[in-house]
């Protein structure tokens, strides 16, 4: 059914993606997969987020799908990173600097910045658990001074598929938080780490009493972060964890992303653990 544009719902407004063209695009790893773009919209309007957002990004003709948003929220800036690894993301691929592409949002509760101030902070993550955490370093880094020590604990498969290579070398020799960067397998020139993500908990030391995490990755990496976490004396209460499932309205409105009670692109992405512990690893719930 048409309607007419007197005739539309909120909702049937917020359903209707808006033309954003692609400024930038970079590809961020050896491995060819995945991409990076910036993106400026058509109507010249400012773009306004916070740190753990996300956008449904629609490719005319193919489909849409839900990408976090991975810029400083307060640049001005609007970036996406995406690995391709189905229809739409691969499809996706093919698209070139100056394409306009459809997008709706932002959507989602994001990182609880406001409870890491005056606390030591550990992000962690692994895969492209970091492009959703990258908003919060640079917001932490804008803000420095609200925070305590804050480490950043990031893992690949492989040197390889390290996302932001460059900018997470310039974060290591700054020294303004601590990196820590590891691979699950050695290639090339890796002089690094080799082992999982939560392993690097044992070359940080923060404070026990009040430190808070942010988790992004896998599943089974954010499980196993958790439980590294509460032998280092962080409670499920200080645990943050960004979740993913699969989408269709991001309004929650369709039921798709339900998971127990609650619709993920709602009432989620960024969960305390301490919340969703119950359900964390219950199979296709
Ligand atoms: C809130 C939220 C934020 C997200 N942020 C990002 C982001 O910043 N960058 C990003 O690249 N992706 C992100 N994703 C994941 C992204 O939405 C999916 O990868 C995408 O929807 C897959 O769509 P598709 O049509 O390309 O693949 P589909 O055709 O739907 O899937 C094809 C195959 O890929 C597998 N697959 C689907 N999703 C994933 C996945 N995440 N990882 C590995 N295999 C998968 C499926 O199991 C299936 O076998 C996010 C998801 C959510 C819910
Ligand atoms: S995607 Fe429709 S309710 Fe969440």
């Amino acid at each position: 059914m048409i309607k007419h544009k007197e005739e539309m719902t909120e909702i049937d407004n917020l359903m209707l993606p808006r033309a954003f063209r692609v400024k930038d695009l970079i590809w961020e790893t050896g491995a060819g997969d995945i991409y990076t773009w910036e993106l400026a919209a058509e109507s010249g309007e400012a773009f306004y987020f916070s740190p753990g957002q996300f956008n449904m990004l629609y490719l005319h003709g193919v489909g849409e799908v839900p990408i976090s948003i991975s810029s400083d929220s307060e640049s001005g800036k609007l970036i996406h990173t995406t690995r391709a690894v189905g229809s739409v993301t691969r499809a996706m691929q093919d698209v070139k600097l100056n394409d306009v592409i459809g997008l709706r949002g932002p959507f989602g509760r994001g990182w609880p910045v406001k409870e890491a101030e005056n606390r030591d902070l550990v992000i962690m993550c692994g895969g492209m658990g970091l492009p959703p955490l990258r908003p919060l370093i640079y917001y932490v880094l804008n803000h420095r001074k609200k925070f305590g020590n804050v480490f950043l604990l990031y893992g690949a498969r492989s040197p390889l598929e390290i996302v932001y290579k460059t900018e997470l070398e310039k974060l290591q020799h700054e020294k303004v938080i601590q990196v820590k960067v590891t691979v699950d397998k050695k290639e090339g020139q890796w002089d690094g780490p080799i082992g999982v993500v939560p392993s690097l908990l044992d070359q940080i030391e923060f404070n026990r009493e009040n430190a808070v995490a942010m988790l992004c990755g896998p599943e089974i990496m954010m499980h196993y972060g958790r439980l590294a976490l509460n032998r280092h004396g962080v409670d499920d209460g200080r645990i943050f964890v960004s979740m993913e499932r699969s989408m269709k309205c991001a309004l929650g409105h369709c039921g798709h992303c339900q998971w127990g009670a609650d619709f993920v692109c709602k009432d989620g992405p960024v969960y305390r653990f301490a919340d969703i512990a119950q359900r964390f690893n219950v199979r296709e719930l």
